[in-house]
């Protein structure tokens, strides 16, 4: 069974097909946007459990697939990596009709993303997401990106892909942490725009999790769906979709105060984050009392961490978020904005937050 959203761009339109075992249709969907070469992006983890399958597929319909497996980690998302990317992709004779694919999580679909977008001013490319958190979010809208001392994310451009493949079953061998952060970005679909899916999430967010197919095919399908109309009706961020930002003004400076390490994942981040947003937006009287309760005791049923507190190694200091927050956006030349929320699934834009307020909930 698999269900299918599509992205509607106009001539750039492209279509999310989610369901088990796909990988096993991946050459008959991919056959029809492939020419000549086709360089697979992937990392080592990906390339161990999931390449042979794969290429299988592909070469089953006479696509001529070249795996190019990368080191796993955020530390890929480089220019160390991106160079000799995008110059195997020209080596490989790549042209604008060429197609790449990106196999892997967020970190492989930003970077093989990019490459895509910048050699010959853009060739085509095609995610297929491996992580939780790349099948509801990154493989979705066109951002790419790497990451540069100065900030993350910070080297980029929008660049659609052709198609998106997403195996539910690929999930099956992602390590359970790594899982339960994809699934803040899932959480966070809710608590943006969908107050009726975060109650569905409530009742069978464990479910799908362990792997329940019908739950789990419907979780991703929806906030595919979600994300797919927001990035039609905003494609390159001027308004409503910046709201798919909520929780990450605190989750990039958490994830900054952590040193980007494995003491923090970004979903991890992004699950305090929004914890933080929703109290901010208490404090701040526009959200009824009760609903970052409700939040958090949600993500705590998943194991998500939801303060502070819950990060490994001990809290950062909250002088040193705050200072990270204004550093990060220093950097971007904007001020500090913020995604709040007038209660579950209502979230709005405002740069009009005081210190004050902000140092508070960080404070706890
Ligand atoms: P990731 O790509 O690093 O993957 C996480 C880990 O899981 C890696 O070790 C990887 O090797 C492993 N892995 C991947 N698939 C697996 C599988 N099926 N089985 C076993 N192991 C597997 O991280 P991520 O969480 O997928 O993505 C994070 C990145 O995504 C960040 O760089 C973030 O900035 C970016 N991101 C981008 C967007 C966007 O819109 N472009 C949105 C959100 C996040
Ligand atoms: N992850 C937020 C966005 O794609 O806009």
């Amino acid at each position: 069974m698999s269900e299918t959203v599509d992205v509607l761009l106009g001539s750039r339109s492209y279509r999310i097909h989610i369901g088990r075992d796909l990988i096993k249709q991946a050459g008959a969907l991919l056959a029809p946007l492939a020419h000549g070469v086709v360089p697979v992006v992937t990392d080592e983890n990906v390339a161990r459990l999931h390449l042979e399958e794969l290429l299988a597929s592909l070469r089953s319909h006479k696509i001529d697939a070249r795996p190019i497996v990368l080191p796993a980690g955020e530390t890929t998302k480089s220019f160390k990596s991106l160079e000799p990317l995008c110059r195997e992709l020209i080596r490989l004779g790549l042209d604008r009709t060429g197609l790449v694919v990106a196999f892997g999580g967020g970190v492989i679909g930003d970077l093989a993303g990019l490459a895509a977008g910048l050699v010959k001013r853009g060739i085509g490319h095609a995610h297929i997401p491996t992580t939780l958190l790349a099948q509801v979010d990154s493989s979705v809208g066109g951002k790419t990106a790497i990451d540069v001392p100065e900030g993350k994310n910070l080297i980029g451009l929008f660049h659609q892909p052709r198609i998106v493949i997403a195996d539910t079953e690929l999930l099956s061998t992602l390590p359970p942490r790594e899982m339960r952060a994809g699934y803040a970005e899932v959480a966070k679909c809710g608590a943006v725009g969908d107050a009726e899916f975060f109650g569905w999430l409530e009742a069978n967010a464990l479910q799908a999790l362990l792997g329940h197919p019908v739950a789990l095919g419907h979780m991703i399908a929806h906030s595919c769906r979600m994300k797919a109309d927001i990035v039609a009706r905003d494609e390159r961020e001027s308004g409503e979709r910046a709201l798919l930002n909520l929780g990450h003004t605190f989750s990039h400076a958490l994830e900054a105060a952590t040193g980007y390490s494995a003491r923090l994942l970004h979903g991890e981040a992004v699950a305090i984050g929004m914890v933080l947003a929703f109290r901010l937006s208490e404090r701040l009287g526009y959200s009824p009392k009760g609903e970052s309760e409700r939040l958090a005791h949600h993500l705590k049923t998943v194991r998500l961490p939801t303060a502070l507190a819950d990060i490994s190694g001990g809290p950062p200091e909250a002088d040193a978020v705050l200072q990270h927050m204004k550093h990060d956006k220093k950097a971007e030349r904007q001020s500090i904005k913020f995604v709040l929320v007038r209660g579950l699934g209502r979230a709005f834009l405002t740069s009009d937050v005081p210190e004050d307020a902000v140092r508070s909930v960080l404070a706890g």
